[in-house]
């Protein structure tokens, strides 16, 4: 069975004070439990002090992003032991903001997926096309070569530890969300894909969260959808109450 995951990516937000403020109101208005496994990205510069926070709860704490070496000279970059160190279980990697202002490619996204796996880390696999891709009729194509070149030599048994979570570039903060519908038929696209590369027994067992605009009011719409378990959220997940009553509405 797979599992439904409402994961929080705090983006370029929240300064240590902030996110002490931040992470504190989530675990008090979630002192009523909810089941769904929540996950929070707070900035690098946050996890150490959010990990003490979270000890005494189920909430999952991920990194935004990872370097794809191990260590050495790459100026700015944290690896997946450092970021292991403080107590990510999860990273995020592949957003459409690294691929679009960092030029990172399939290549480098697939590097890093392996990276994080071979430091036991839960890798959050985002792929989704743009809005000219989407209305030029390129959709399927460029996801099926997301899927393909970020999984490059994945096995069944490492993609079994993964999430993918689906995000149309055009609906990552732009308020325009997509539809249950529109969204369901990408995420049957991509189960499928996944079904032809490994077996569906591989496929249906993993977890495809949608990502975009995602709220507390059209969150269990979306999450209705047989194909969609669950939400990477941005832009709501920086205030308590709304990203608490997303993971409730599931
Ligand atoms: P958004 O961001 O919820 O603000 O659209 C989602 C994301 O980028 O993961």
């Amino acid at each position: 069975m797979r599992k439904t995951i409402v994961a929080g990516n705090w983006k370029m937000n929240k300064d240590l004070n902030e996110s002490v403020a931040l992470i504190s109101e989530i675990k008090n208005l979630l002192s009523e439990d909810t089941d769904v496994k929540m996950i929070v990205c707070p900035p690098y510069t946050s996890l150490e002090t959010v990990n003490t926070l979270i000890k005494d709860t189920n909430i999952g704490l991920g990194a935004q992003n990872m370097c794809a070496a191990d260590s050495g000279a790459f100026t700015g970059a944290i690896s997946a032991s450092m970021i292991k160190s403080v107590g990510c279980e999860y990273v995020i990697l592949g957003h459409s903001e690294r691929r679009t202002i960092f030029g990172e490619t399939d290549e480098l996204i697939n590097a890093k997926i392996k990276k994080a796996l071979e430091n036991s880390l839960i890798p959050i696999f985002c792929i989704g096309e743009t809005l000219e891709e989407r209305e030029s009729g390129e959709m399927k194509s460029v996801i099926e070569r997301q899927v393909k070149e970020g999984l490059n030599d994945i096995s069944a048994d490492q993609l079994s530890q993964m999430i993918v979570a689906y995000e149309p570039v055009w609906a990552i903060g732009t308020g325009k969300t997509a539809t249950p519908d529109q969204a369901q038929e990408v995420h049957a696209f991509i189960r499928g894909l996944l079904t032809e590369m490994y077996s569906s027994e591989f496929a249906d067992n993993v977890t495809i969260q949608y990502g975009g605009s995602v709220k507390p009011d059209n969150a269990k719409e979306l999450l209705s959808q047989p194909d969609i378990d669950g939400a990477l959220v941005g832009g709501a997940c920086l205030k308590a109450d709304s990203f608490v009553a997303i993971a409730k509405a599931v």
